[in-house]
């Protein structure tokens, strides 16, 4: 080796601090790993705020008829989908970008209009998939407390200087599942520099929605406000990742410069085509997060625990402390039943349990009333 390649520093070392600083997302664990870890046969998850109904069968009709097309390019706009979404929002095409996940669309915002060392604002405790891709980006992060769980859309708007380059809020938010109402956004929209992105993250809009003062925020677009919506949640198409975005065409236009080529995939973009159409399927997984909600609360309630009430298809309990989280979530395991504790999500005494099928949620309901008096 010569003296050279030896003082030469490596790839690691290299690399920008706010790369190697970055503390990586924690998922809740794959069913198969907690099949594995714990061996059951079937283990009700309740971790992830994914659809319990599954995909339509729609969706996955339309999506095996693509799989024989793989070997070919999908088309890196998305034409079909992007018609359709836009005709069912009276919206024109050139204001939507679709991309492998909202996450992706998260990333790639924050790739587009900002530059490392420049600054974003959020409200503690907001969806830390925005944080992680900031922080891999170099930006950062100002956090504006959150009183009782909620955004205080008036310390927001205080903080938001004009050097914000983008101000992240996701409503509802995940996780706590609160969410601000159309009045906020409205004032918070006539607030907020123009020279600061709005990002609006709307991936449970479709539970959030039935709720009158939940914001109708495409009544109220605006140069600087970016609308993102996802597949994941009501579509139950988490595993296709797909989601989209709403915009100024300019800031669109960009946004698709920035995105990966070629996402989503081909099987992606028909599932979500023929899922957007299958609205009784989406009514059929909204409903039973309704009804089923209500059954959460009048649990909780009657077991003493604390929670927020939810604009989501998930709901945030705030238990006595970390080691209460830790023996509730260890004990609701050994029955088969995965809910997320949020310690990673900046909660340690607090949890998430996303609502389930009915009997799902009954399974949960009995374990709750065996475990909870025993904490
Ligand atoms: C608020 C929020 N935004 C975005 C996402 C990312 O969703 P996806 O990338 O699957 O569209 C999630 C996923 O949990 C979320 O809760």
């Amino acid at each position: 080796m010569t003296e050279t390649m030896q003082q030469a520093p490596s790839v690691l070392e290299n690399m920008p601090e706010y790369v190697r600083n970055m503390l990586p997302y924690r998922p809740g664990k794959p069913l198969e790993e907690l099949k594995e870890e714990y061996g059951f046969e079937k283990v009700i998850k309740l971790a992830s705020n994914e659809n319990p109904f599954g995909c339509s069968p729609k969706a996955i009709e339309a999506a095996t008829k693509t799989l024989a097309d793989n070997f070919r390019y999908p088309d890196p706009v998305s034409r079909r989908l992007r018609r359709k979404i836009a005709e069912t929002l009276g919206l024109q095409s050139n204001q939507l970008v679709v991309a492998a996940g909202s996450e992706s669309l998260l990333a790639a915002t924050i790739r587009a209009v900002m530059k490392p060392g420049e600054k974003a604002l959020t409200a503690f405790g907001a969806f830390m998939g925005f944080e992680i891709h900031l922080a891999g980006h170099g930006g950062k992060l100002e956090k504006i407390p959150s009183p009782d769980y909620r955004f205080d859309i008036d310390a927001l708007i205080a903080a938001c200087t004009p050097d914000v380059r983008i101000l992240y809020l996701p409503n509802p938010n995940n996780p706590t599942g609160s969410y601000f109402t159309h009045q906020e956004l409205q004032t918070l929209l006539a607030k907020v520099p123009k020279s600061t992105l709005v990002l609006l993250d709307e991936a449970y809009i479709e539970f959030a929605q039935v709720l009158p003062d939940y914001p109708k925020a495409l009544t109220l677009m605006q140069d600087n406000l970016l609308i993102l919506r996802t597949f994941s949640k009501a579509y139950g198409l988490a595993g296709f990742r797909i989601g989209y975005g709403i915009g100024h065409p300019m800031l669109i236009e960009q946004l698709t410069k920035i995105k990966m080529t070629f996402e989503p995939t081909l099987s992606a973009q028909a599932a979500a085509e023929a899922a957007w159409d299958d609205t009784g399927f989406l009514m059929k997984g909204v409903e039973n997060n309704q009804s089923e909600m209500k059954r959460y609360y009048q649990v909780l309630h009657e077991l003493g625990l604390k929670y927020v009430p939810s604009a989501g298809n998930f709901v945030f309990i705030e238990c006595q402390d970390a080691e209460t989280v830790n023996n509730l979530n260890e004990a609701l395991l050994r029955k088969g039943i995965a809910i997320r504790p949020l310690a990673s999500f900046g909660f340690p005494n607090c949890i998430r349990i996303t609502i389930g099928l009915p009997e799902e949620n009954d399974a949960t309901f009995q374990a709750l009333r065996e475990i909870v008096p025993t904490l």
